[in-house]
């Protein structure tokens, strides 16, 4: 969407040298013997999957991860030409034929379907690539670890498949803990046991590649470090990456209110002295949380402004009185930078006990992505 498009001003610009940026810095934490598969599943963090992955292609990327078949088909539709890893919903039968419609790459964690993968490929006459997940302590997916071993075993049975990845997903690696330390080293002891030689083995997320661990295996699967965010503001010392999205919007009514007037649904606040509160463009419909009620902040002309009262479906509002000379129509940055102001998804999560992917996911489609290039509209 051109910005000559844009009727509300409501927009989530991103920019794509950010991204560039981002990816060289993961490029020199790993060295250049490891891959990066980039993490692009729900809508690339809300980012734009397509616009996210075509940059990712031109800056060499080659592996990226989804969780379901659908966001898989919606990049090969776009043209997307490189490795789809389809990390949640590939391995059932009943999605096979997807599978090889669109040279989508399952993620395997549950020992049958090894097999029917396998009669599948060899009905297809091809060797189909797979990659294996172990669970190793964080009970979600994965081959659990007193089956994992015999499973790893017996992979050489299987002759149409192509063992291209074998992986598992660290649960606390934003917080280092001994936990990290034994699912490592239980996943590599099970993989010691293998009958077959993956081409990659993988491990790391982003706190993960913070916490520099993981990151001797030959992949990584960053997601939220592409996008310029840290799982905690703690951990922004570990490694410098500049936000890929700025959302911003303005300002379209003002109005003076008096001591003691309230504001919004349900008269959550009222005013302790006369002042000024500006209406923005955004509420929940757009996936700006009603958590924010009464909690978060945006900036104008470079000032943080409170929310004021419940945030409704389509607007809230902000106490603009110790800014002077706000106008309609002035900008309002509710995610980003601002003068020497600066609002990142780390605080925006902590302040409403949420987390910086929870943030970005929620932010709905009514919200027009707008590439830039290093640069604000
Ligand atoms: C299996 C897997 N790998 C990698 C990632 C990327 O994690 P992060 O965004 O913390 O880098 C995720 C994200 O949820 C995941 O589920």
């Amino acid at each position: 969407m051109s910005k000559n498009e844009l009727y509300r001003k409501t927009v989530a610009e991103i920019d794509l040298s950010a991204l560039a940026f981002n990816v060289s810095q993961i490029k020199k934490q790993i060295g250049p013997k490891c891959e990066i598969m980039a993490i692009v599943k729900a809508n690339a963090y809300g980012h734009g999957d397509v616009l996210v992955v075509k940059k990712l292609e031109k800056l060499g990327i080659s592996y990226f991860g989804v969780a379901y078949v659908e966001e898989g088909i919606r990049l090969r539709a776009s043209g997307v030409k490189g490795k789809i890893v389809v990390l949640t919903g590939g391995q059932k039968p009943d999605v096979f034929e997807a599978l090889h419609r669109y040279y989508l790459t399952p993620v395997i964690y549950h020992e049958p379907y090894l097999k029917a993968y396998d009669l599948f490929c060899r009905k297809k006459k091809k060797r189909g690539k797979i990659h294996l997940k172990i669970d190793t302590g964080m009970n979600r997916l994965g081959i659990v670890a007193d089956q994992a071993l015999s499973v790893l075993k017996s992979l050489k049975k299987y002759k149409n498949l192509q063992f291209e990845g074998v992986f598992s997903h660290i649960a606390n690696a934003e917080r280092p803990s001994h936990h990290n330390q034994e699912q490592i080293l239980e996943f590599k002891k099970m993989v010691s046991h293998s009958s077959v030689k993956f081409k990659y083995q993988h491990l790391a997320n982003t706190g993960s590649l913070l916490n520099q661990f993981g990151i001797e295996m030959n992949m990584v699967r960053p997601g939220l470090a592409l996008y310029g965010a840290y799982p905690l503001s703690t951990l922004r010392k570990k490694m410098k990456l500049k936000a890929v999205m700025t959302l911003k919007s303005e300002v379209i009514q003002l109005k003076n209110v008096k001591r003691g007037d309230y504001i919004s649904y349900g008269y959550t606040h009222q005013f302790k002295r006369d002042g000024c509160v500006a209406t923005i463009p955004v509420g929940y419909a757009d996936g700006y949380m009603r958590f924010f009620s009464n909690k978060g902040e945006v900036l104008i002309h470079g000032k943080r402004a409170p929310i004021v009262g419940i945030v409704c479906m389509d607007v809230f509002m902000v106490d603009v009185t110790d800014i002077q000379n706000v106008s309609i129509g002035d900008e309002v940055v509710l995610l980003g930078k601002q003068k020497k102001e600066h609002i990142t998804v780390e605080d925006l999560a902590e302040r409403i006990h949420s987390i910086p992917w929870e943030i970005f996911c929620n932010l709905s489609d009514r919200i027009p992505r707008v590439v830039v290039q290093g640069r604000s509209l």
